[in-house]
């Protein structure tokens, strides 16, 4: 089978690039942001930047979109920014996968409309859609460069995966200096986010010589920047080496998706409230030792980074995720082992485990 890889969006990287946002927005823009950007003084250099095409802001996305406060916001966006044809999310996979459902209009105006189409889990093509630009402020979920949005529902204990043509981003803009702001905490988690999406690419049946160039890539980065940049927040050199390895990775998995790790993330993250970064992370040495010796094709690429000792790739992993400060046993996390068990169980299940090499569901 030959190899295919396809990502139509278009990339702007480096340094001072948002200064270029105008020429890259077409018609009246909406601002979807974080809401420290106004503090940092983002939401007012936008505006210098767009002048009066900027015409609505939606500046208080909170960590993890969830139906709860998505409904209000997606029905009063449609009601009142119909005339914008742009939606600039500039902030983290937050931002982000929220701009992505925001575009995403319903025929009755109503967001169940959208949930119901979500929930039925078949494709669809929307009634109404918006362009979309995206900057990532935060070097982690590569959601600029993915089609995927995720859309929490704490209440229900469930997460709607909203993916469709018009959700990618036209354009990827990644201006690392954006990210100097990001706190030692999700700058960590972010990191190990991508560090998650590059390796998840690679023990993954979608997995193919394209995608690996991406994710090994990524990955020596990682494994070299991050604790560096831990311990040195405002070290330019380094936010721009991992904003490029988060980019990397997101290309690797926007084209296998991901496997094991996210989907065993989504149940730590639903019911013991842990980070995305951290959720999808802290398993990687486990899911490594999953992984080895299911594939031999996949077994020489995992190697070209962890050598031929499992056991050594797995200690590797786990000292740099404790050296990051990251716990790597369910235990840690008050999760039983029989609890962790049936969790990996029904992980596997799952559509994202089902890419996994070492799922049975397959
Ligand atoms: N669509 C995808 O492909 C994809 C992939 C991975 C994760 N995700 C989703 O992305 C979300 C997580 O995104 P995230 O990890 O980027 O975190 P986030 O967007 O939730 O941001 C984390 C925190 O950092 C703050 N922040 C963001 N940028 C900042 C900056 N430059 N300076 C200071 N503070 C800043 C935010 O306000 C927030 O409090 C989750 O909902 C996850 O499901 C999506």
């Amino acid at each position: 089978m030959p190899a295919r890889f396809h990502n139509p969006v278009a990339t702007v990287f480096g340094g001072g690039s948002l200064d270029h946002i105008a020429e890259l927005c077409e018609g009246k823009v909406a601002l979807v942001t974080f809401p420290e950007a106004a503090q940092l003084g983002l939401i007012d250099r936008v505006r210098n930047l767009l002048g009066e095409h900027l015409a609505y802001v939606i500046d208080d996305v909170q960590p993890n979109p969830d139906v709860a406060w998505l409904r209000d916001v997606h029905e009063r966006f449609w009601r009142e920014a119909a005339d914008c044809s742009t939606v600039f999310a500039l902030g983290g996979g937050s931002a982000i996968d929220t701009a992505k459902a925001l575009i995403v209009g319903t025929a009755s105006g109503h967001f169940d409309e959208l949930l119901d189409l979500l929930a039925a889990g078949k494709r669809f093509t929307p009634a109404r859609s918006k362009t979309l630009i995206a900057a990532p402020t935060t070097a982690g979920t590569g959601s600029e460069v993915t089609p995927w949005a995720t859309i929490w529902d704490a209440q229900q204990q469930k997460k709607y995966s909203l993916h469709l043509d018009c959700t990618w981003p036209k354009v990827a803009l990644i201006d690392p200096d954006l990210m100097l702001s990001v706190p030692a905490g999700v700058t960590v988690s972010t990191g190990l986010d991508a560090l998650s999406h590059a390796l998840e690419s690679i023990w993954n049946h979608n997995a193919n010589p394209i995608s690996d160039t991406f994710a090994l890539s990524a990955i020596e980065d990682i494994l070299d920047c991050l604790p560096r940049l831990q311990q040195d927040l405002s070290n330019r050199e380094l936010r721009s080496r991992m904003a490029l390895a988060a980019l990397k990775a997101g290309m690797a998995f926007s084209n296998t998706k991901t496997a094991l790790a996210h989907s065993i993330s989504y149940e730590m993250t639903l019911r013991h409230g842990l980070p995305h970064g951290i959720a999808c992370s802290f398993t990687l040495p486990l899911v490594l030792g999953l992984a080895w010796g299911r594939d031999a094709d996949r077994d020489r690429t995992l190697q070209r980074v962890f050598g031929h000792d499992l056991a050594g790739a797995q200690k590797r992993l786990r000292e740099f995720l404790h050296r990051l400060g990251v716990k790597t046993e369910f235990g840690d996390y008050g999760v039983t082992a029989a609890e962790a068990e049936a969790m990996i169980d029904f992980a596997m299940q799952g559509a994202r485990g089902r890419n996994f090499i070492g799922s049975q569901a397959a």
